[in-house]
């Protein structure tokens, strides 16, 4: 999980504050990403984080100290959430001295990863679903192998502000990719179908990501590193089922927090109430 960016877009928020460590009601965004990896069968977590961020490795440490208070103090339903968080998965961080791009950032977890297939989330890319995206991405993997990325539609005139695929549809909602276009002209787009911050790659991916090199920006553009994979591995794009909330925007982390809240059994009530005084 890349965790080392700089989080502009939430300046001044981002200064001395992971974004990753936002709130989305009462977990961090992070704990969200790990806890759908785990359900999608990660036990190894990979943080691929930055100096100045330790605190989202420390959210995943067990603190036997609170631990001990919450259970001397009766606290038990509080003590059953942090333990929660501590046992979720074995998590570990790995450093990128730069942010260099998400691309650069895969890179950095090269050797914890070795010869494995391995799942990549952003946590800023937040989806709420019935099954896990990862564990979508994992079963068109266990089907098709190589390269498989979950893709979302959007509106056609606003697809100059994303990564595009374009391909064939294979299987209800499962396109075999040809071409990945990052930011296309609206009139040139392949198609409407954006990528959205969750993959599964082939340990092999590495080998690309390094060969291609930096692309625009001057960052590593993972988009370009699978572009070029495609020589070598089908991609497959799966148009998942669940909701994604753009946690990276003002807007779309608001709008997540409203979705949670609106599921929570305690607070869905009030907060309708709340709502509908709003003019
Ligand atoms: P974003 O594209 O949202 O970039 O990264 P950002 O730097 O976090 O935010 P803005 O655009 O400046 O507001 C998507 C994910 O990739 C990580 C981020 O931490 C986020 O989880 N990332 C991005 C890295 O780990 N390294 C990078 O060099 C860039």
């Amino acid at each position: 999980m890349p965790v080392a960016g700089l989080g502009t877009r939430f300046l001044p928020a981002t200064k001395a504050q992971a974004k990753e460590m936002f709130t989305v009601v009462d977990r961090p965004l992070i704990q969200y990403a790990v806890e759908e990896a785990a359900a999608s069968g990660s036990n190894e977590i990979v943080l691929v984080s930055a100096p100045g961020k330790g605190a989202i490795l420390e959210h995943f440490s067990v603190d036997a100290a609170l631990e001990r208070t919450l259970a001397e103090r009766g606290k038990s339903a509080l003590l059953e959430v942090v333990e929660h968080a501590g046992r979720l998965a074995e998590v570990s961080a790995v450093m990128q001295g730069e942010p260099l791009g998400v691309g650069h950032a895969i890179l950095q977890a090269r050797e914890a990863v070795g010869d494995e297939v391995f799942g990549v989330a952003f946590p800023d890319d937040f989806i709420l679903a019935e099954t896990p995206v990862l564990e979508q991405l994992r079963r068109v993997h266990a089907e098709r192998g190589g390269i498989v990325v979950a893709v979302e539609p959007v509106p056609e005139d606003r697809v100059d502000q994303y990564g595009v695929i374009e391909g064939a549809e294979v299987a209800d909602g499962v396109y075999e990719v040809s071409r990945l276009v990052e930011k296309p002209p609206v009139d040139e787009a392949p198609s409407n179908l954006s990528i959205v911050g969750r993959y599964v790659f082939p340990a092999s991916i590495f080998e690309w990501i390094e060969r291609t090199g930096t692309g625009a920006g001057g960052e590593y553009q993972i988009t370009d590193a699978m572009q070029a994979a495609l020589r070598a591995m089908p991609c497959h794009a799966v148009v998942f089922e669940g909701t994604r909330y753009d946690c990276g925007s003002r807007l779309g982390f608001l709008q997540a927090s409203v979705a949670v809240a609106r599921r929570d059994p305690e607070m869905a009530g009030p907060l309708a109430e709340w709502l509908s005084t709003l003019d």
